[in-house]
């Protein structure tokens, strides 16, 4: 049986002050500490924040997370922050591809590419993100999408151990609008027949999270479908006792 991982995204909120009241809100949920090792929680936090939460997390079952990092080991890219420097602050998890990125930022499928792999290469899991604009879905190319996606970061891959894939629509990101159930498990299925296409059944292992609107009120029903195995979310983690009845949930 898979695991299930929620893993909060909080991109560029929250502040430091913020940290401490969160994670002791956090901690008061069982699950986090010692209950149930089905669940696996992540917290992707920005960069400031993760040397204090270290601390803070210390003896729960929290996990560390970064939302992106260089794909070089070290050198002249100001600005950039690599992953054995996210290793040394005890990052376990980092997301990587998140359309964010790939829209305002410039990331292109060969970029998230190598940062997968050194993300790997350094033994962290990689949550690797994919999905399709509106236009893209309108236009009947959500498979096609997620297949380039997909092949660019499989192509360079030996096995599947240390990813984890996140399908996030775009077009639910941020807008309230989570795909249904139904849209989600179809392209949950496509995500893991390429699997095991490419890997074989290493693929009825693979993390498969949805990503896009996730909420109290429709995160049972999408981790209820047999490819969901749990969220990326957003905008509803960043409210600690939120997020925490969201753990719940997934697990009741
Ligand atoms: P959202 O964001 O839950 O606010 O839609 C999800 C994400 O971008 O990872």
């Amino acid at each position: 049986m898979r695991k299930l991982m929620m893993a909060a995204n909080w991109k560029m909120n929250m502040s430091l002050a913020d940290l401490e009241g969160y994670i002791d809100t956090l901690k008061k949920n069982r699950n986090v500490q010692s209950g149930d090792r089905l669940l696996e929680t992540v917290l992707a936090m920005p960069y400031p924040f993760l040397f204090r939460a270290r601390e803070l997390i210390r003896g729960t079952r929290i996990r560390l997370g970064a939302q992106n990092a260089h794909w070089q080991e070290r050198g002249a890219f100001t600005g950039e922050v690599s992953i054995g420097m996210l290793k040394e602050l005890g990052v376990t998890e980092v997301i990587l591809g998140h359309s964010e990125r790939r829209q305002q930022f410039g990331e292109y499928d060969e970029v998230v590419a190598k940062k997968v792999q050194t993300c790997i290469h350094h033994d962290m899991r990689a949550l690797l993100c994919v999905g399709e604009t509106l236009e893209e879905r309108k236009s009947g190319q959500t498979f096609s999408v997620v297949q380039r996606q997909l092949d660019a970061v499989f192509s360079g891959l030996a096995d599947l151990t240390k990813l984890v894939i996140a399908y996030e629509p775009v077009w639910a990101i941020g807008t309230g609008v989570s795909a249904s159930s139904a849209q989600a498990q179809e392209v949950h299925r496509f995500i893991r027949d390429k699997a095991k296409q490419k890997f074989g059944d290493a693929a009825d292992s693979l993390l498969i999270l949805y990503g896009g609107s996730m909420n109290l009120s429709n995160v049972r029903e999408l981790v209820a479908q047999p490819d969901i195995d749990g969220g990326l979310i957003g905008g509803a983690s960043l409210d600690a006792s939120l997020f925490s009845q969201m753990l719940d949930a997934v697990l009741s």
